[in-house]
């Protein structure tokens, strides 16, 4: 049976290139092939995985493929998908050294890679969480917990209720997971203290400064790495410069633009990022792991640790020998999501990380340059890394750009999303993907082209 999903799992991948890359089938359709009442008895294993094969593949969106572009979401390199099959075999439960030792000791020497990959310091704590939303929920725990221990108080204790209140300072353009974050923290969203951005989405660091003089007590400011829309970085050195002088915790949510710290070229775009307090990225967009795996990262382990850890006398703790997974994420018993990401860092290496980033970035260009040599078609975001945010005009003013969008999803050669930049409808390209090539960005400028006119 595993033969047999290997087999049809290699041939979904072998037509990828040439299939189309939004679903064929409709809701209603794949109801009809995937439901029906429960069934009453057992049915032969390996006629459920062919059936499910069959049914599920026109529903499946192509998006390990090279000419999906919408939101930001990568790929799968070889390596991670062929590790991340053995994880599933293996079945290991990561919460504790004792229950998965493999696990734990490839968590930590991911780790370690990452850290050096992304220059961050040494010490600095880690986990390997769902997505980017958890790892930005598991890093403003650290962040509450250290700003009230400050202030001589144990949420972790006490709760919230009668704590001192947390000012929560966000730039304009922050994304929606820090909102949630917060809410899920108990923080709430109301009182946010929102910094205004730039013409790219970059927070403000004169507002910031203004923003942080305006009271004192326990402070957390959010930066970003990568605006969801148009790519560009905060002014991390001078955000986390500001912050400090006012004894608060600085957070950046990089979820893909952290990536930029990996390469030599892009580097520069995140300088003094390793200045901050907490960081959260993702592995499942840019490092191209499959889904799902975040990453957190903290410059306090101890307030890191004190926000996620867990006891309970039944476990088998190591006492600080091995990595216990559970005091370090928000889980208890977890997935061994560690062995797909070290296949990956694996198999790219450091130039490898790198190239990929760069090469990415440089599709970027590729659209931005290739479609605004066409009347009528504007870029409009600096294209500093794989986000490009184009504007079909009209000399009569009425072009709709959402409906090139709809038309270029219907049509199948790629997959691009919609989004509002400044008051604006604007096409969102997002190239994360390892395996997209020149040629599927020429062949998705000529599909976008053709879809415009
Ligand atoms: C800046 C930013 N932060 C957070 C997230 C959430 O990441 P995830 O979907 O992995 O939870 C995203 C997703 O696109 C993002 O772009």
């Amino acid at each position: 049976m595993l033969d047999d999903a290997a087999t049809y799992a290699a041939e979904f991948l072998e037509r990828l290139p040439e299939r189309p890359v939004a679903p064929t089938a409709t809701a209603e359709e794949l109801r009809k092939e995937l439901g029906g009442p429960l069934p009453e008895g057992p049915r032969q294993p390996q006629m459920v995985v062919a059936e499910l094969a069959r049914a599920a593949d026109p529903g499946i969106m192509a998006t390990p493929g090279g000419r999906f572009f919408g939101f930001v979401v990568g790929g799968s390199l070889p390596a991670a998908l062929a590790a991340d099959w053995l994880t599933s075999a293996w079945d290991q439960n990561a919460g504790l050294y004792a229950a998965a030792p493999a696990a734990s000791v490839v968590e930590e020497v991911c780790g370690a890679w990452l850290l050096e990959l992304f220059g961050l310091p040494e010490q600095v704590s880690y986990g390997l969480v769902t997505g980017c939303q958890m790892a930005n929920f598991t890093a403003l725990a650290a962040a509450r917990h250290s700003v009230l221990e400050a202030a001589g108080w144990d949420v972790e204790a006490d709760g919230l209720i009668g704590s001192p209140p947390i000012r929560i300072i966000v730039g304009e353009e922050r994304h929606v997971t820090i909102d949630r974050a917060l809410r899920f923290l108990g923080l709430g969203t109301a009182n946010l203290r929102t910094v205004p951005a730039d013409a790219q989405g970059r927070m403000r660091a004169d507002a910031l400064k203004d923003a942080l003089a305006e009271s004192s007590g326990p402070t957390i400011v959010c930066a970003q790495a990568g605006n969801v829309n148009t790519g560009a970085v905060d002014p991390l050195r001078a955000i986390c410069d500001a912050t400090h002088e006012a004894g608060a915790w600085v957070h950046v949510d990089g979820a893909f633009g952290m990536w930029a710290a990996t390469s030599p070229t892009l580097r520069h775009l995140t300088e003094g990022i390793e200045h901050a307090d907490s960081w959260a990225t993702d592995a499942h967009k840019w490092l191209n792991v499959p889904y799902d795996c975040g990453l957190v990262f903290c410059a306090h382990p101890v307030a890191h640790r004190a926000a996620m850890g867990s006891h309970a006398s039944y476990l088998v703790h190591s006492e600080d020998r091995e990595r216990d997974e559970l005091d370090w994420n928000p889980d208890f018993s977890r997935r061994a999501r560690g062995f797909p990401v070290y296949a990956a860092l694996r198999s790219l290496g450091r130039s490898g990380v790198a190239d990929l980033v760069d090469r990415c970035c440089a599709h970027a260009r590729r659209f931005a340059e290739a479609l605004t040599q066409e009347p009528g078609i504007e870029v409009h975001n600096d294209v500093v890394l794989n986000q490009v945010l184009v504007r079909f005009l009209d000399p009569g003013g009425d072009h709709d750009t959402r409906a090139v969008v709809k038309a270029v999803q219907e049509e199948g050669t790629c997959w691009l999303g919609g989004t509002t930049w400044q008051g604006k409808a604007a096409m969102r390209i997002s190239v994360s993907n390892w395996s997209t090539t020149a040629e599927d960005v020429d062949r998705s400028v000529a599909a976008i082209l053709h879809a415009a006119n």
